[in-house]
């Protein structure tokens, strides 16, 4: 340890042992990666002005702080960190900036409501919510977000009416659930910020594999926050906000009938299997 980083450390003596833990640890991994590095004082400037027009692209709506740790997997690492749990469970997976509130829905409705339904491939999700034992969840809320085939969420799209590609749907008695909407498409994180900028300068791309996200709640488990994403799709290996994880990929099956659907369409399956709240590591 340097003098320098020795006497930093000496002065953090705050009220709150695990916040004084915290920032000792970062300021060491901060000036371990400065002699590692030894920025110049114009690079290191230069970091300074990227974190400062991070924060002024921040508004009520726009966090690019979070979409920065996002897109350098710390998201996923803070997540993978926090969501131990039994053999079976479905893995979580980051949030992402797009969860707003959705509309209850009754099992079965259509989600989409725009030119989307006229342009991409219909398809009938469903599955079934489970404890990792496989008990039937009866009553669980599953809460469903999903970009329109230009990879745009309502929120981010004056052409798509509010609550569009979202539902509220509430378990039957065997903990199904079901609806009927388009086909997820991959699409790009929004580059218009300093994240973007991040990403075009290492030569990373911005997409995302196709996915629809969900929150599952039921009484006396532990929330699930996840994504269910498409197999073949070119980003898997490579998604820009490092979301994917093998549990979570399914193969949507093409299907001409069944589900009060007119036409082909396809098929997702998928099964969301929670952690109760009392569930203990070594258990
Ligand atoms: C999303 O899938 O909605 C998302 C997740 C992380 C960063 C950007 C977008
Ligand atoms: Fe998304």
């Amino acid at each position: 340890m340097t003098p320098l980083l020795r006497q930093v450390l000496s002065q953090v003596d705050g009220p709150d042992p695990r916040l004084n833990e915290i920032v000792s640890a970062l300021v060491t991994h901060l000036h371990a990666f400065v002699e590692e590095m030894r920025p110049t004082e114009r690079e290191w400037l230069a970091g300074l002005d990227f974190l400062i027009a991070t924060g002024k692209m921040c508004t009520p709506d726009r966090n690019e702080f979070i979409l920065l740790s996002d897109m350098l997997g710390l998201t996923s690492a803070v997540d993978d960190v926090n969501h131990a749990g039994p053999e079976g469970m479905t893995p979580s997976s980051v949030e992402g900036p797009f969860h707003s509130p959705a509309p209850p829905r009754e099992l079965g409705a259509w989600i989409s409501f725009g030119p989307e339904r006229e342009r991409a491939v219909p398809t009938v999700v469903h599955g079934r919510v489970l404890d990792c034992d496989g008990t039937p969840l009866a009553g669980a809320v599953v809460d469903l977000w999903q970009a329109n085939d230009t990879g745009l969420y309502d929120t981010q799209d004056d052409a798509q009416d509010r609550g569009n590609l979202r539902g509220l749907f509430t378990a039957d008695a065997e903990g199904r659930f079901w609806f009927r909407t388009i086909r997820p498409s991959s699409y790009p994180v929004p580059t218009d910020g300093t994240g973007g900028r991040l990403l075009k300068s290492i030569g990373r791309h911005p997409m995302r594999p196709a996915h629809l996200h969900y929150r599952v709640t039921a009484p006396g488990y532990r929330t699930l926050t996840t994504h269910v994403f498409l197999a073949d799709d070119p980003y898997l290996e490579s998604d820009a906000a490092f979301a994917v994880k093998e549990e979570l990929i399914c193969r949507p099956r093409p299907r001409t009938e069944g589900w009060e659907m007119d036409g082909p369409y396809e098929e997702i399956e998928f099964d969301l299997k929670l952690v109760p709240l009392d569930w203990k590591e070594g258990q």
